[in-house]
């Protein structure tokens, strides 16, 4: 993949690079379109599809991660994707397969490879504080990723709000010269976000996912009636929106400045919520900009 990349930069080829795990959805494929707009015809779309094993806890959902590699690349080469780089554990990560004497610091599970990208303070909450080596893993990656497909422009989806943040500060910070691009989430027509998460979800508990969407819809109905409203009045209220729905369980909700990820004691219009719900062992998470 990096011999072709540079090869391509040789020639002043612009490389458009969306990285997914996989599953691919609507939601994807509207990434690898707004790649597509940003570079015009002659440039090329990488799209990567690895389920990365390092953004897992072992208690996590790795081996169950849905997969469909046949499907995928259908769905890239009906949308005129130009490659679709689908690495595996041993090109991504060398001496992966060699039992480590003693697991690294944090380490989810003991290998031989060593090397990680950790960003500091972004990372560190919500979804870094309720997977603790989740960020690490998902910054390796995309750094890894994108020395192998040398883009010019990355597009992630807004529905990962904060790893676009994590991902973005992670690349100013080590001078990566790629333009990092957060394309809108796309939604099903209930409300629910696109995910690949989604599949798990069986008979009623695809009902009660819409939770999610109407406890954003609540938030949005809060603000703009009251105009500033208590974050921790707003969080209890939700909590109980939500636990009505039988299997759906508050992880967390967050009410935090868009930009620093720093949270707000008084939630008004402009600040960015965020939640990760459980539905039945489904966790499930959502923003929106209030
Ligand atoms: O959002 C995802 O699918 C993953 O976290 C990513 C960015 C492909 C890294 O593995």
């Amino acid at each position: 993949m990096q011999q072709l990349a540079l090869r391509w930069k040789r020639v002043g080829v612009k490389i458009g690079f969306v990285p997914t795990m996989g599953y691919l959805h609507d939601g994807h494929l509207s990434l690898v379109r707004e790649a597509r707009k940003r570079l015009g015809k002659k440039g090329m779309i990488v799209v990567s599809i690895y389920v990365n094993p390092t953004q897992f806890a072992p208690t996590e959902d790795l081996s169950k991660y849905p997969r469909d590699l046949k499907r995928d690349l259908q769905m890239c080469r009906a949308e005129g994707v130009d490659v679709v780089f689908t690495p595996d554990d041993a090109e991504m990560y060398p001496r992966w397969g060699e039992a480590a004497d003693k697991p690294a610091r944090g380490d989810a599970r003991p290998t031989g490879y060593s090397t990680y990208v950790i960003e500091e303070k972004l990372g560190r909450v919500m979804e870094g504080a309720a997977r603790p080596v989740h960020f690490r893993g998902v910054t390796t990656v995309v750094a890894k990723l994108f020395n192998l497909v040398q883009p010019d422009v990355a597009v992630f989806g807004q529905k990962d709000f904060q790893q676009a943040a994590v991902v973005k500060r992670m690349a100013g910070d080590l001078n990566f010269p790629v333009k990092i691009v957060v394309a809108p989430t796309r939604r099903e027509p209930d409300g629910l976000a696109m995910s690949s998460r989604n599949k798990y979800l069986a008979g009623d508990l695809r009902r009660q996912a819409r939770v999610l969407w109407r406890a954003m819809q609540a938030a949005q109905a809060a603000v703009k009636q009251s105009n500033s409203v208590p974050a921790a009045k707003l969080k209890a209220n939700l909590k109980k929106l939500i636990e009505s729905e039988p299997a759906a369980r508050l992880d967390y909700v967050e009410f935090f400045e868009p930009e620093t990820l720093a949270p707000v004691a008084q939630v008004t219009r402009g600040a960015q919520m965020a939640l990760a719900v459980f539905v039945g062992k489904t966790r499930l998470i959502d923003n929106i900009r209030l």
